[in-house]
């Protein structure tokens, strides 16, 4: 029987933070030994909220560097773009008929992000924004996809759109399970409920010392905590929440400091700083190596698109069969 396979993606927006670390780079790092892993660039995903992409390739290949920096080998899971792959637009198209506008339109995922962005139309294409997804994970057969809790509805659509069609043409298609990541959203500096790029509250995994320092220096913390001596209340700040994640052997100790006043919010912020800055110290060394070989991620890119288009091009002649389009 052939090892049950993944489909990860993420959309290239440029260099990743701590956040994509702790929910999705970790484990996908894990699931690349149990699973046959593919991890897909969603370049053509980044068009539904900005049309403006004449920065994509950078941030493709920004992107890129830090999945390899953070330890996922091209060697056991292959690295593509979407856009490369005209199989995904393909295949798209074709689900695009096996599922309902009104079902789209009750997707929460999408309510949501309209109500963030403050979107007032919709495009045609950011409504079919799971159908494009469904075709990512189906084309390669995926048999999980690993997201956080936001990707849920997707998934489910995916296994719809994986279910009309193959009761109406035939089994192509494994109904794939979502792989919920364990640990929660890791918060931004500011104290907003998630680390992203739009907001500028990360700490990026390419953040040199000096320069989480200085982030971990303007952190929100408990705002009843103004100097030390004043007791705090660790559950609700989020440095806390951080020494959770790159420190947890000191968590104790740091806990009973902050409550009874003894540990002031600086001193503790530099920790946090300095432990932050352990964690990505071989990351930030991958990265460079692979900054100076940029040559070298060509490579893994373009070997991975190779064997993307192989698994691709055989699904689709499954279905091209099912559906007697041959
Ligand atoms: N929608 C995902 C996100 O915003 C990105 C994505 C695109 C994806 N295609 C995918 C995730 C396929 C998993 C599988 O995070």
């Amino acid at each position: 029987m052939r090892k049950k396979r993944i489909l990860s993606g993420m959309r290239p927006t440029g260099k990743l933070h701590i956040g994509h670390y702790v929910g999705a780079l970790e484990n996908w790092v894990k699931l690349q030994n149990e699973y046959e892993s593919y991890h897909l660039i969603a370049d053509y995903h980044v068009l539904t909220t900005d049309l403006n992409i004449e920065n994509i390739y950078e941030n493709s290949i920004d992107m890129l560097i830090d999945w390899l920096a953070t330890g996922l080998d091209p060697k056991k899971s292959p690295m593509f773009r979407q856009s490369q792959i005209k199989e995904h637009t393909e295949l798209a198209l074709i689900f695009g008929m096996l599922i309902t506008t009104s079902r789209l339109e009750r997707n929460p995922t999408l309510k949501d992000q309209v109500r963030e962005l403050n979107i007032e139309n919709i495009s045609f294409g950011y409504l079919g924004y799971p159908v494009l997804q469904a075709s990512d994970i189906l084309l390669y057969k995926g048999d999980a996809v690993p997201v956080g809790e936001d990707q849920v509805p997707h998934v489910e659509i995916t296994r719809e759109i994986a279910r009309k069609f193959n009761s109406q043409y035939g089994d192509v298609f494994p109904e794939p399970v979502p792989l919920l990541t364990q640990f929660a959203r890791l918060q931004g500096l500011d104290g907003s409920a998630k680390m992203s790029k739009s907001l500028g509250n990360t700490i990026l995994l390419s953040d040199d010392p000096e320069t989480v320092k200085a982030k971990m220096k303007k952190a929100v913390t408990d705002p009843k905590k103004i100097r030390k001596g004043d007791p705090g209340n660790p559950d609700i700040c989020l440095v806390f929440s951080y020494h959770k994640k790159f420190n947890k052997e000191e968590v104790p100790e740091i806990d009973a400091g902050c409550r009874s006043g003894a540990l002031g919010c600086v001193d503790c912020k530099m920790n946090c700083a300095a432990k932050i800055s352990l964690f990505l110290e071989p990351i930030i060394e991958k990265r460079n190596y692979f900054e100076k070989n940029i040559d070298i991620v060509k490579d893994i890119l373009a070997d991975g698109e190779k064997k993307a288009k192989v698994t691709a091009g055989e699904t689709m002649n499954d279905v091209r069969t099912k559906m007697k389009l041959g």
